[in-house]
Parts: structure tokens; sequence; C-alpha cells
């Protein structure tokens, strides 16, 4: 599909653009030039700065340092409004629509078309039922939009974009939610626009669709841009290989000993609440000392399936055995009394206490240990903690200091902490990563590993290939609600990895 090299003027191109947020710099100098008439494909892992290099283009951002440059001249956008005066639309990652409003409402939402001054609602209506029509949809335009499903909403919303009229398109994941039917109805429109010589940026993680629908590629690492090029001759190797770079450093070497089969799950289910499942029959075993990974996208139901393991779900299906028996009810107490713990994914909501003492952190989940008769044993308690601080090598001026004051690493190994003080065998966390910088990510992977190699059971969500490959013993993917595949840590091709993630089953039209 890739046209010829020529006839793409470059429409827009941002020189030398930097944004820093509080504690991230999202973007680190990048180069990047949007063609016209063809489509853009930006590609990258969490976090890699896809969705800010478009907020900035869009005038949603501002820039830290350089320029946006429009048809070679400066240009500077003060907010969306500016941006699309000058002919860009975005479609946002997270849904930005009204759910109370209708359809039509939200189309014409700060573009109402006007009659005699006031707003003239039988045309609007007219204008969202030839939309629908384009996009081959049966939606009513009176409907309140948050009766529709996900993906109608987001078809809505891309709608919306369309109706602006914009030379350039940006278009962020707009494919999560949709069906297969809905993701082919709107490859039929960007190509129709394209050929309208509209510059359209694409964001996907789907591999396979970008190299269907780019012209061009340009892949984002770590807020730098390590790879733009025409799509012609792209394979899916290429792009992992631009998106994680050498896999093979900063990581703790692997598993000395693997010992007795410590957890095993045989066909978990999980119904979702809108139907289907989200966790599909998963089986899978960790041993003691293994650290496993389970690699997958967003909404792949890793953390589903660790919700699970730890009894959050009453009504999961299948079974599990914690030492070959097996683990009981569904009850997070129970479970933890069985040797589960999890370390969740937003350390802020779930697992700390910000304000209190890192002491009382740690100690929390395990309160009952340190209570004799009526009173807490404070010198346990502290002692206890004290432990485990010097144990993982937590950099705190003293226990007593508020979590607040820790950094993201330490903050991570307080969570530890706090999870082993209830003795489990089996840890789940899940993307003990996120959000902390590489040297802490560093330390938290040795903390992994030291805890595996005292012969803990470890099971981990994480969807950034380089550390999956990386600390895994053994690789678990998933997509949609299932294993896909399981490889040996150590050998694992990464190309493979990501194929086995994209294996999905779309949901029907
Ligand atoms: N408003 C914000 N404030 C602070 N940090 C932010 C903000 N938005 C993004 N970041 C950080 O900037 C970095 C880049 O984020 P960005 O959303 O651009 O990534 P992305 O490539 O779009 O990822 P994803 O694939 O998950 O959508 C991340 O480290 C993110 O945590
Ligand atoms: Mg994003």
């Amino acid at each position: 599909m890739a046209g010829a090299m020529t006839g793409h003027p470059i429409g827009l191109s941002i020189r030398g653009g930097v944004k820093v947020y509080p504690g991230t710099r999202a973007l680190k100098g990048v180069d990047f030039d949007l063609r016209m008439g063809a489509v853009n494909v930006l590609v990258g892992e969490n976090g890699a700065g896809k969705s800010t290099m478009m907020k900035v283009i869009a005038g949603v951002e501002p820039l830290t340092e350089g320029e946006i440059l429009m048809d070679g001249k400066p240009c500077h956008f003060r907010s969306k409004d500016d941006a699309q005066a000058a002919g860009i639309g975005i479609v946002f990652q997270e849904l930005n629509l009204f759910p109370d409003l209708t359809v039509t409402e939200n189309i014409f939402m700060g573009r109402e078309i006007t009659r005699f001054g006031h707003i003239d609602r039988a045309a609007q209506r007219r204008e969202t039922a030839k939309l629908m029509a384009r996009l081959e949809q049966d939606i009513d335009p009176d409907a309140a939009l948050g009766t529709l499903r996900i993906g109608q909403q987001q078809i809505v919303e891309i709608a919306k974009a369309m109706n602006e009229d914009a030379r350039i398109l940006i278009l962020d994941e707009p494919t999560s939610a949709l069906s297969s039917a809905e993701v082919e109805v709107l490859f039929r429109l960007i190509d129709d626009l394209r050929r309208q010589g509209v510059g359209i940026v694409y964001i996907s993680h789907r591999l396979e669709e970008l190299i269907r629908i780019g012209d061009f590629i340009t892949v984002l690492r770590d807020g730098e841009i390590t790879g733009s090029r025409p799509m012609e001759g792209v394979d899916i190797p290429w792009i992992v290989t631009e998106m994680i770079g050498d896999a093979s450093k900063d990581f703790p070497p692997r598993a000395t000993r693997i010992g007795q089969e410590v957890f095993r799950a045989e066909d978990v289910t999980l119904p979702r609440e809108a139907g289907g499942l989200a966790v599909d029959h998963v089986s899978l075993s960790v041993k003691a000392g293994e650290i496993v990974g389970l690699y997958g996208l967003m909404g792949a139901g890793r953390s589903e399936f660790l919700e699970c393991i730890l009894g959050l779900h009453p009504h999961a299906g299948g079974a599990m055995w914690i030492e070959g028996a097996p683990i009981g009810r569904p009850s997070v107490a129970a479970r933890i009394a069985r040797g589960v713990a999890l370390i969740p994914e937003d350390r802020k909501r779930d697992g700390l206490i910000q304000i209190m003492a890192i002491r009382e952190n740690i100690t929390l989940s395990a309160l009952k240990k340190f209570a004799r008769a009526f009173h807490l044993d404070l010198k346990a308690e502290a002692s206890g903690a004290r432990d485990f601080v010097s144990r993982l090598g937590i950099k705190i001026a003293s226990p007593e200091h508020p979590v607040s004051s820790l950094s993201g690493g330490n903050q991570q190994k307080v969570v530890i902490s706090k999870a082993l003080m209830t003795g489990p065998k089996i840890l789940l966390m899940d993307e003990p990563s996120r959000g902390i910088d590489i040297g802490a990510k560093a330390e938290v992977f040795r903390t992994m590993r030291a805890l595996a190699e005292d012969g803990l059971a470890i099971l981990f969500a994480n969807s950034h290939l380089e550390e999956v490959m990386g600390i895994s013993d053994r690789i678990a993917v998933m997509a949609d609600g299932r294993v896909t595949a399981t490889f040996d840590g150590e050998t694992a091709p990464a190309a493979e990895i990501v194929a086995a993630a994209q294996k999905q089953q779309k949901v029907p039209a």
C-alpha cells in the first residue's frame, strides 16, 4: 500500500522537540516529519512518548524546547482550538465525549451549525446521519452516547474528528475497542482521506495493522525516535528491534536453582460483565525460584488473571493448587493465608498509604503477626520493618518518614516488603516497573531475582518486552484472555512473543 516516496510533501514537522513533565522527560529532542496524503504510523512501547508527541502537535501540550513547523513556517499553538483552526484534528487515546449528550450533540460540540442565531438541530442531525452512513454504522443520531458500545463510541469520536475537515488527522489507538468489521470500515475511510491528501498519524500496538495501513513508520523508545522510514520493506522483527533495542543489558543473571512446583492453575476463567471471558481457560504453573513473566497488550487479561489467583473474583472458574493442595475458596484473606501475595499495578492507589510512615506501610498487611493479646508489639513491628529495609536495600533516612518522601523505586520496594511480610510462597506482581526510572527498575529486577533465589515463586505481568525478556525464566503470552504461547525466557525470539500477543479474537460486530 505504501506510495512512492515522491508526492508526499511534509505538512508538519517537529524540530528538536523536548517535552518535560514533572519528573519525566517524555520527549528527548525528537525530529519528526508528518507527510501529507499518507498514513504516518507511530509505534513504541507503553510510555515511549507517542501520545505526548501528538498532544504537542495538536496544541494540547506545549513543547518545553524545540519548535513545530507547518508548511515550513514556525507555528505556536496555544490550545487545541488553535491547532484545530490550523486544520489539525485529533482522536485521543482516551474517549473524550459526553455520555449524557446525544451522538449529534457530541459530534457538533463546539462547532454547532447555527441558523438565525439558533442551533439548527435538524441540520446537525442530518449531517450526523450522513456521517454514520459513511461510516457504515447503524447508530441513531439521537441516542445518548453512553448507551452505545465502547467501539461505537470510538466510531463517534472518529466521526467527530472527520467532521472537522482536518488537513492533518491524528488517530491515537483508534482500534483498541473496535471489532474487526469496524476496523475494516475505518481502514477504508483512512484510505479515502489519504487519497484526498490528508496527512494521517496512526498510533497502534498492533504491528500487523500498522504494516498494512502505513506508508511511513516512526518508532519511539523512551522519548527518542529510534527509526523512521517508508514502510516498504519493514517487517515485525525490524519494528521490534527499534522498539526495544538491545534487550540483554542491565538484567541480573537467570535462575540457577529452580525447585518444585509451587503454584498451578488449570482452566481458570473469569466472565466479563459485558459478556465473554476476561480470563479464558488459563493454565499455568510456577516453580520455587522461578520468575514467570506474563506478557500482553492492554486488556489481554493479565491483571484479571492475577486477581483471580488472589481470590478477588468469587465468580472465577477453574482450579488452582498451592504446593499440590487445592487453593480453597476465593477469599483474599484465605488466599493470603495460603501464601499468595499480590503487588498491584497502581501502587499509589492500592499499595501504599502515602502519609503513613514507611514502617507502618511495611507492617500494615501483617499486623496480626505483631499483635500480642490486646496491644501491638511495637518493638517486633519495628524490627520486622528494619529487616526488610536492609534486606531489600531500601534507601531511607528513617523508617518513621512518610512513604511519600521516597523515590518511585524505593516506594516499590516498600510495597514489595509489605507483600513479603505475609510470608508468601508465590508473589504476584502487576507491572512492577511501572512509573519508575531506569536505575530504580534495575534495582527492582535485582530484588525480584534475589527473592527468587531465596525460593519464592514469582509471577509478574509486564507490557515491556525487553523487561519480560530480560528477567523471566519463562514467558507466558496472553491475548484476549487466553495464553497464546509460552517460551523459555532465555531463548524466546522477540518477534514471536509480539506475534503471540497480537493473536486477538476480535469482538464480533
Ligand atoms: N500529564 C502527564 N504528567 C506527567 N507525566 C506524563 C503525563 N503524560 C504522560 N506522562 C509521562 O510521559 C511519558 C510518555 O507518555 P505517553 O503517554 O506519551 O506514552 P505513550 O507512548 O503514548 O504510551 P501508551 O502506549 O501507554 O499510550 C510516560 O512516562 C508518562 O508517564
Ligand atoms: Mg499513548
